[in-house]
């Protein structure tokens, strides 16, 4: 079974059934940066086959696994993961990335990308658009920063920004935001001239 941990997932589905897909002529991309187990990508890709109908489409799901020890959010040292001391945070196995190709084997739009957001974002700078990208792997702020500011050079127009009810600290989101609507206003000033 396709397991998650998080508890925004009716969140994450509506937002996939309302975002406008605007009849795209081109292929439909979806991305999902931390993958885990894999529940947020099934979500996505659940509800954009069936509202795609059989248009082309691709979702990248991106994360490196490989039990990497990082720091997961500016609030660490006060967090408490079950069934670890305060501060120590879980780590994510490369049997898990096994055990998520292995049940994405029947979703052929699925490409899993072994790899931090910043390889992805480093050595794929020539992609030129995304439809949607739930953004789920490190939760410091200079990092979804870092990942808005790609991704808002390359998101569609009509573009939206939510955040979820768990999110821990509204700084992150607010900031992220800010740097996604300036790039959004800047490219929407540039295609005006
Ligand atoms: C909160 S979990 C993701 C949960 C998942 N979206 C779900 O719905 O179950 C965070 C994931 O981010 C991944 N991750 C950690 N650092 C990353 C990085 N620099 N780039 C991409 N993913 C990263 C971890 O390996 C972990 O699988």
């Amino acid at each position: 079974m396709i397991r998650g941990d998080s508890s925004d997932y009716e969140l994450l589905k509506k937002w996939c059934a309302t975002v406008p897909v605007f009849n795209p002529k081109d292929r439909f991309y979806s991305c999902e940066i931390g993958v885990r187990e894999g529940l947020g990508s099934k979500i996505i890709m659940d509800v954009f086959k069936e509202r795609l109908k059989g248009h082309p489409y691709m979702h990248f799901g991106i994360d490196p696994y490989g039990d990497r020890v990082y720091q997961h959010c500016d609030n660490q040292p006060n967090i408490t993961w079950k069934g670890f001391p305060k501060g120590v945070a879980p780590t994510y196995p490369d049997e898990m990335y096994e055990q998520v190709v292995k049940d994405f084997e029947e979703y052929p739009m699925f490409n899993m990308i072994k790899m931090t957001d910043t390889q992805f974002m480093n050595e794929n700078g020539h992609l030129e658009y995304f439809n949607f990208v739930h953004f789920d792997g490190p939760h410091m702020t200079k990092d979804v920063i870092t990942e808005a500011v790609w991704f808002a050079n390359r998101s569609v127009k009509g573009t939206r920004r939510f955040r979820p009810k768990m999110i821990r600290s509204k700084k992150v989101y607010n900031r992220s935001k800010y740097k996604h609507d300036q790039i959004m206003r800047e490219r929407q000033s540039s295609s005006e001239t």
